[in-house]
């Protein structure tokens, strides 16, 4: 028995914004993004919440693996972005999609969410429990920036995707996992939520947008994540030389350079998306997947690795055959 993909959909929202537009409201180039980070655009949400994008993408997940809401039993949304602690995305979702049968909940592992939420449904479906499943990565990040820092806010979009897991006979499917946390890392990159607020104690309120040391982030990615790549492909018994396609999380584009460069492959193996998205937090992995699936760049009998990190930290690497 296998857990394999068999749908992919993604949603954005219609806003477009170019370097050139942020240039006009804030110290900043197109030259200077697109220098450091490889991203000429980026779609900002003008009303559209994180619960609107994740049920679009699930939808069109659902629809293009011919299964009905009624068939769902989990649905995981990967999220650190909901418009409202309760409840949940998931449960949001399962509401608008009427899946019933399904149970719902969130994880929130940042940039690494939408990997850790795969795992997550892919080990619930190994242990017997769910036969299908949907896994959903959503962001609004664009609220939870500052936008008088133009370190961080030229950095970010907005978007969702989502896959339709299956338990199905065969051997095509997610071959195994790892994933890893660093909890002391955890101030190179954060945001804050709500302050102790009670009768008994008042805290100062936590500065509620991201603040990122940028260095160590860039440091920690080309490190850890081939140091991932490594360890779950060695489980495995494959090499590198074994892996067609590599969708890694897309925060900055000489981040997956670096990291093509380090293994001596062609950047092509690479494909990426961050030039018209820029950096959507989880949703990156499910929207290149839904990308390449509809451009049909995924071929049946492909050796897929995916991988995640962000705030946490948290990382990791799954493989897959698609
Ligand atoms: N436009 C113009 N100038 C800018 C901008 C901007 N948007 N932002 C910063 N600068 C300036 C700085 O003020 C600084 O000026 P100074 O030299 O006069 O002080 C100069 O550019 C260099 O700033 P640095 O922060 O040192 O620039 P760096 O080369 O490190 O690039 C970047 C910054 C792109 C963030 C880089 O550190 C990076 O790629 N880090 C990886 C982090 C990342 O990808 N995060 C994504 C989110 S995390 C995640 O998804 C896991």
């Amino acid at each position: 028995m296998a857990v394999k993909v068999i749908g992919t959909g993604s949603a954005l929202p219609e806003k477009i914004v170019t370097n050139d537009d942020l240039a006009m409201i804030m110290d900043t180039s197109d030259e200077w993004i697109k220098e450091r980070t490889g991203i000429s655009k980026r779609r900002l949400s003008t009303g559209e919440t994180v619960a609107d994008l994740a049920t679009a993408a699930c939808e069109r997940a659902l629809e293009k693996a011919g299964k009905t809401a009624e068939e769902v039993e989990l649905l995981i949304v990967a999220t650190c972005t909901p418009e409202q602690l309760l409840p949940c995305v998931a449960c949001q979702i399962q509401d608008r999609i009427a899946a019933k049968n399904a149970v719902a909940f969130d994880l929130n592992a940042a940039c690494g969410g939408f990997l850790f939420a795969l795992n997550t449904a892919y080990a619930y479906m190994s242990a017997g429990f769910y036969k299908t499943a949907v896994v959903v990565g959503a962001e609004v990040l664009s609220k939870i920036m500052d936008w008088e820092d133009r370190s961080t806010c030229v950095l970010f979009g907005d978007g969702a995707g989502a896959v339709v897991l299956e338990k199905r006979e065969g051997i095509d499917g997610i071959l195994g996992f790892v994933q890893q946390s660093d909890g002391a890392k955890g101030h190179v990159l954060s945001c804050g939520s709500r302050a102790v607020n009670n009768p008994y104690c008042k805290q100062e309120p936590l500065y509620p947008y991201v603040i990122m040391d940028g260095r160590e982030v860039f440091q920690f990615a080309v490190r850890q994540v081939p140091a991932c790549i490594n360890q779950v492909l060695e489980n495995l018994d494959m090499t590198i030389e074994d892996v067609d396609l590599f969708l890694l999380h897309q925060a900055n584009a000489r981040i997956i350079e670096t990291i093509a460069r380090r293994y001596k492959l062609p950047i092509d193996k690479f494909p990426m998306n961050i030039s018209e998205y820029g950096n959507m937090s989880s949703a990156c992995i499910p929207v290149l997947m839904d990308q390449l699936n509809r451009e049909g760049e995924l071929k049946e009998g492909m050796k897929l690795v995916l991988s995640g990190f962000g705030a946490g930290l948290t990382f990791g690497a799954c493989t897959m055959i698609w």
